[in-house]
This record gives structure tokens, C-alpha cells and sequence, in this order.
């Protein structure tokens, strides 16, 4: 079987595996042919695309990490909000995964956007799960992560679904609103005698940041309980690959790099490491777009995790990227749910994933390396209107001719006035609304901490990574990854 994407899906096509939204009043049974009803619906509801099952792929074989079964249970316990259900589901996924040898989560979630916050926090278990098997956790202590990762959203049920689904930017007190989540779900937990206190800390806890930039209680590095560090990057990671009413989804690849890119700042370094293990950066069964122009769909897994096997459509030739010798020279270009808005066989990614275009942001960068304001500009430029500028006077100029930009990216390490200092005199001179993100090749804890009393929104490492600065720039503009 292979994943087709919603826009790619055609009539006539037969399903591989059943998709069944929540009330089970569409319900698509495994060996169904689609329709071109079936595809619409399956569009406006918000799905992915599907399996399906045909001569080409019939040999590629996906993982199921935990039984379909244990899975719709899952989603039943959440929606009901059932402790007892939760507590019985938790011990069924722990045991569905500690049966599997070699861990590794193929399967995408199919879910409509109806659905959404239920899979949510069943897929969070399900990774969650897998992360605290791998890294050696006791049974009970991986039974109270899978527990915790099942709850953790509750809360959400008690804001209203107007503020959780909208699609605009927030409003500061839509966001605050959506930050006391972790809390509701805490009150939830917190006179149920089934409950231990590390499920109820984990759930409390779960946005918070290894940097002290997170909520509800700005937590940093070890006051954050391991349970809430493994929740709050899986969690990240599934709405990353997720599609929401707000945002396009990320490929895995490129959620994963997301990840990379967090680790040390948002993320726990050894979590992120667990994960690019139980989560393949190219599950079998999706396509894949190739720098030759070919497309592809992935066979399964090798020792490289970024040079899967493939076999190329038209040809049915079947590639080992990690060996193949004429091949070495080819990259993949493109993965995922989006392949069908490539263009001329590349796809282009992310064009779709920020808000509905009003007038483009303006963002000012500041940095003395030119080599360092092109590269920003290469990542960010398309979407935004850029103003670079070499020096920390050159920004004091900046503001005073033309106002406050909607977002300040500010070297460190400067000559003159360095980046902080320069900070500092804008916040002195008036304009201490502006949002500003760091750039900086060291993440010391004294420099984490002269960012944060500079007021920092954000810092990111250098060499940049171009996904984690995009959506972080995104996060910085319309908080969309706080959501969840
Ligand atoms: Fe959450
Ligand atoms: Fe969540």
C-alpha cells in the first residue's frame, strides 16, 4: 500500500486501510473504491489523503504500532474524558509497543479536523510511548508517560471551540486563554485517586521549554520532570505534521529537522535523539520527489535515515539511495502530504503553511555578517519584506525614520554596539514593544539569560536551520504552535 495525498486521490482508486471519523457516521471501509463523493468529503473534512492499495505498491509493507483497536479505544477514552478508559487504553498501547522489535511509527494519521484534538493526544501517547520504551524506562513509569500523554490536552475541552480552531493570528487574550490548557487538564487530574502526581507534574508541565521561554510556570532545563520534556517534543512533532484549520502540515523529514533545530533551547537533546529512531524521516509508502526530476515512492527504511529505498514511478525501478552508486549524486527534493503542489516535479515547500496573505510583515535583521543577512534573507525573504541592516547604529537609525517593524532578528556578537546593548538603547528610547528574536552561535546559560532579560521572544542558534527559523519567525508573528 501506499499514502496518496487528498489532492491527488482519484476516483476509482481502492482503500488499504479504513478511515473512520469519530462519530462513524462516514465510515470508508478497507477494500472500498473511492468515489469522486468520497474524495470531496474527505477534502472538506480535513484529511491528510489515504491508503490505498494498488499493483505498484503492493509489496511495501507499513508498521502498525499499535493495534487499530487500541487506537479508536484511545480516541473514545479521550473524547469521553474517562480516566478509568484512559488508564485501561495506556496499558494496551504500552503493551502493543513493547511487543514490537524495532520500533518504528510508518503509519500517518488519518484524522479530519472534527477529530483532531482526540488523535492528538492518542498519537502523542503513541509516540510518547515508543520514546520511553526506547530510552529504558520501567514498565510503570512508562504505563504513567503513556497516561500523561493521554491526558494532557484535556483542558482544551473546557475552552471554547472558537478560540482553539480559529484561523486567524490570536488576540493576546485568545492566547492566554489557550495557555491555561495545561492548568484545566491539571484541575482535571487532581482529586482523581488514580492519578499519580509525576502524571499530574507531566501534564502541568508539558509546554514547558528546556529555556524557561515556555508556560504555564517558565520552568528551565531539569526543573522540567522527564515525563512533560518527552510529551512536549512529541506533542510539538504532531502538530507540526498535522493539519489544522490555521496551517499546512509538515513533511516528517522536516518536522524532524524542526526538532534539530529546537534541541537545547525548546527541547530535551536526548528526546529528539529517541525520536529520529521511532520516527522515520521517510515512511515507507510516501513519495518522494527526487533532484532529477523523478518521482518516487519510499519501499522502506535503511541504515541512513535520509537515503531510503524507493522505486520510481513510470519505471518501477527500484533504488537503495544509501548505496546505489549512480545515484549518489541525487537528493530528495520533496516528501510528504504536499508532493501534489509540486511543480515540474519539485515541490515546493513551504508556500502554503503561513496565514492567508494580508499585507506581508515587515521584519528588520540586524547582523554584521553579510554572508549571515543573505542567508536569512534566502530563508525568510519570499515570505516577509526584509529590511537588512549591518549594525546596531543602523538599527537605532532604522527605527527612528520608520517606526516599529512587526519583528527585530538581532545578532549577538557585534562590533560597536553588540546585540544586546543595542536592545537595550531601543527599549530605552521608547519602542519597547518591539518583538525581538536572537541569533547566536553560543547557547550558554549566560547568554540564555542576558536574552531573556533583554526581552526576548526568541533565540536561535547559529548556523541557522532554515525550517526551525521560519516557523519560529511564524511562532514570533501569529503563535500558532502554542496551541497545542
Ligand atoms: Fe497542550
Ligand atoms: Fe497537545
Amino acid at each position: 500500500m501506499r499514502f496518496v495525498a487528498v489532492g491527488d486521490l482519484q476516483p476509482g482508486m481502492k482503500l488499504a486501510r479504513k478511515i473512520v471519523n469519530r462519530k462513524r457516521t462516514s465510515m470508508l471501509e478497507k477494500g472500498m473504491v473511492l468515489t469522486g463523493t468520497h474524495i470531496i468529503r474527505l477534502q472538506n473534512s480535513g484529511y491528510l489523503g489515504a491508503y490505498i492499495s494498488d499493483p505498484f505498491s503492493e509489496d511495501i509493507k507499513i508498521a502498525e504500532t499499535v493495534k487499530e483497536e487500541t487506537f479508536q479505544n484511545g480516541v473514545d477514552a479521550v473524547a469521553d474524558a474517562s480516566i478509568s478508559d484512559i488508564m485501561e487504553v495506556a496499558h494496551a498501547l504500552v503493551r502493543d509497543i513493547s511487543s514490537i522489535e524495532q520500533i518504528s511509527i510508518d503509519l500517518l494519521d488519518l484524522r479530519s479536523f472534527d477529530d483532531y484534538t482526540y488523535h492528538h493526544s492518542v498519537n502523542v501517547a503513541v509516540y510518547a510511548t515508543a520514546v520511553a520504551t526506547l530510552m529504558g524506562l520501567d514498565d510503570e513509569e512508562i504505563q504513567e508517560v503513556a497516561v500523561a500523554a493521554l491526558c494532557h490536552d484535556l483542558g482544551k475541552a473546557m475552552i471554547s471551540p472558537d478560540i482553539i480552531n480559529k484561523k486567524g493570528r490570536l488576540t493576546d487574550e485568545e492566547f492566554e486563554e489557550i495557555k491555561n490548557h495545561s492548568r484545566y487538564s491539571y484541575e482535571i487530574l487532581y482529586s482523581n485517586p488514580l492519578i499519580s502526581t509525576a502524571v499530574r507534574q507531566a501534564v502541568l508541565c508539558h509546554h514547558e521549554n528546556l529555556n524557561g521561554s515556555g508556560y504555564p510556570l517558565g520552568k528551565m532545563g531539569d526543573e522540567i520532570p522527564l515525563y512533560a520534556k518527552i510529551i512536549h517534543a512529541v506533542d510539538i512533532y504532531d502538530a507540526l505534521t498535522s493539519r489544522r484549520p490555521y496551517k499546512e502540515p509538515y513533511a516528517p523529514v522536516e518536522a524532524l529537522e524542526y526538532m534539530t533545530g529546537g534541541v537545547n533551547i525548546l527541547f530535551d537533546e536526548n528526546v529528539v535523539r529517541i525520536m529520529q529512531k521511532v520516527i522515520p524521516a521517510y515512511p515507507p509508502g510516501m513519495d518522494v520527489g527526487l533532484s532529477n526530476g523523478e518521482k518516487a515512492v519510499v519501499i522502506a527504511n535503511t541504515p541512513d535515515a535520509l537515503r531510503p529505498r524507493i522505486r520510481i514511478y513510470g519505471s518501477g525501478k527500484e533504488i537503495d539511495l544509501s548505496s546505489n552508486l549512480q545515484y549518489r549524486r541525487i537528493f530528495i527534493t520533496a516528501s510528504g502530504v504536499l508532493m501534489h503542489e509540486s511543480k515540474n516535479g519539485v515541490a515546493v515547500l513551504n508556500e502554503n503553511r503561513g496565514q492567508k496573505k494580508d499585507a506581508p510583515k515587515r521584519i528588520v535583521v540586524v547582523d554584521d555578517s553579510p554572508i549571515s543577512l543573505e542567508q536569512t534573507k534566502a530563508i525568510l525573504g519570499e515570505e516577509y519584506d526584509l529590511i537588512l541592516l549591518g549594525s546596531g547604529v543602523a538599527c537605532l537609525n532604522y527605527f527612528k525614520a520608520k517606526g516599529v517593524p512587526d519583528l527585530l532578528i538581532m545578532d549577538i556578537e557585534m562590533p560597536m554596539m553588540d546585540g544586546i546593548k543595542t536592545t537595550d538603547f531601543l527599549k530605552k528610547s521608547g519602542y519597547e514593544d518591539v518583538k525581538i528574536m536572537f541569533l547566536t552561535a553560543v547557547a550558554n546559560k549566560d547568554t540564555v539569560l542576558r536574552c531573556n532579560a533583554a526581552g526576548a521572544l526568541d533565540y536561535i542558534l547559529k548556523p541557522v536551520n532554515p525550517i526551525y527559523l521560519k516557523e519560529r519567525v511564524r511562532i514570533a508573528l501569529d503563535k500558532n504552535l502554542d496551541r497545542e
